[in-house]
């Protein structure tokens, strides 16, 4: 007998990531998440719908789901995309995920090895960036403008790659309210980049993440998986992390039926939950708009209050641009200011944001970072950009006005 404990390096095959992130209550102004606060969950509806769907389906708790996911959830999602994106996919062509990261570490598990590219706008969603890393990805920014990724850029990054001998696994794209930078991509430039998969033989990822989240555009472009020709060159995934929480970890997937067929053969976690499904689902059929209009509503509001704080605070110091939709601003500061630095004094005045290098495959974007408007309610949205211009002017990196 020994009281040692074991080596457990000896046990674990993979490197440290660095661990997932905790639960985010102890930030008095949590611009880091992006997630609809705990004041605009629909709690009361959520709960009606739970009892509903227990009473009337529970029984099905004494299953696992199909693999794809329930037939019921998939076919509203389906219908809802038809409805809401111009996107025909049939329930068939549908896979459930644990939300739609769960989707992306799907398709790396499936597609990507050690040294494969992935093309991808020049900043992108930190989780994603993250995941691409840990999958040993090339992971390769296409310059972006007000519009999102320049597609002129994104051919001769393609014409790079090929002179290296290097085909891209996939494109990874956020066209839709792009995540950091807010961005729409506009038609033709979504059906340059289904051309441009096309011509160089390499499929196109589309993360539909925080397509719901209209707060001042009414009619979107379609998106990349609905172009003619499409359907065999895109994978698609949403979720409804955004309109819902996080918290009930429904996302999916759909892409070229021997992408998802695999796919699905390797989602070995015996389904996605379904209690949460049944309920989320049943929730949704019956507010979906009124919870769109609702939601939305609070953001357009979190977004102007957050805006104004920015100006206020900082006026000519803080540029960004004003998204038409999303829950967050992309905010760049002058060139002295490190974020990343500057992260811990930020934590410690009780300020959460995402520093722009996290987004940054170069990493780049030092002087960034990402604030969400989503979770803070106004109030505290007002007082934590204020305490953050503080930090910064009492950290000597704002010249005073
Ligand atoms: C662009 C994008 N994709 C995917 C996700 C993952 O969301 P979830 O797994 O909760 O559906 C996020 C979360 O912030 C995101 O911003």
């Amino acid at each position: 007998m020994t009281n040692k404990s074991p080596d457990y390096e000896q046990f674990l095959v993979r490197p440290n990531t660095g661990g997932a992130q905790g639960p985010r209550e102890d930030y008095r102004y949590n611009f880091g998440t992006v997630l609809p606060g705990p004041d605009l969950l629909p709690l009361e509806e959520l709960a009606e719908a739970a009892r509903q769907a227990v009473l009337q389906q529970g029984h099905l708790l004494s299953f696992y789901p199909p693999p794809q996911g329930p037939e019921d959830a998939r076919a509203f999602i389906a219908r809802k995309m038809q409805e809401d994106r111009g996107l025909t996919v049939a329930p068939e062509e549908l896979l459930l995920t644990n939300g739609s990261m769960e989707a992306i570490r799907l398709v790396l598990d499936n597609l990507v090895q050690p040294g494969d590219v992935i093309v991808t706008e020049q900043y992108l969603y930190q989780g994603s960036l993250a995941a691409f890393r840990r999958a040993g990805a090339e992971v390769v920014g296409v310059e972006t403008d007000d519009q999102g990724m320049r597609t002129d850029r994104l051919a001769q990054a393609l014409d790079e790659l090929r002179g290296r001998g290097k085909k891209p696994k996939f494109i990874y794209t956020i066209p839709t309210f792009q995540n950091p930078e807010g961005t729409v991509l506009p038609p033709e430039r979504r059906r340059d980049v289904l051309r441009l998969a096309q011509e160089h033989e390499t499929l196109v990822y589309e993360d539909d993440c925080y397509v719901h989240e209209r707060l001042d555009i009414e009619e979107i472009p379609a998106t990349i998986a609905s172009l003619p020709g499409a359907q065999e060159w895109v994978i698609y995934s949403a979720t409804f992390s955004k309109i819902v929480g996080p918290g009930i970890r429904i996302g999916w997937l759909t892409a070229p039926a021997p992408v998802l067929q695999r796919i699905t053969s390797w989602k070995l976690s015996g389904g996605n939950n379904y209690l949460s499904t049944m309920v989320v689902c049943r929730y949704l059929e019956q507010h979906w708009d009124g919870r769109l209009k609702e939601l939305n509503r609070a953001l357009r509001q979190r977004r102007n209050t957050m805006a104004a704080a920015l100006d206020e605070h900082f006026g000519p110091q803080a540029s960004f641009r004003l998204p038409v939709g999303g829950m967050f601003l992309w905010v760049g500061f002058p060139e002295a200011v490190d974020t990343g630095a500057l992260q811990e004094k930020a934590v410690a005045a009780g300020v959460r944001y995402v520093p722009g290098i996290q987004f940054s495959p170069a990493n780049g974007a030092r002087n960034y970072c990402r604030l969400a408007f989503s979770y803070a309610d106004p109030g505290a949205i007002r007082e934590g950009i204020g305490v953050l211009a503080r930090l910064l002017y009492r950290e000597g990196l704002l010249p005073r006005g």
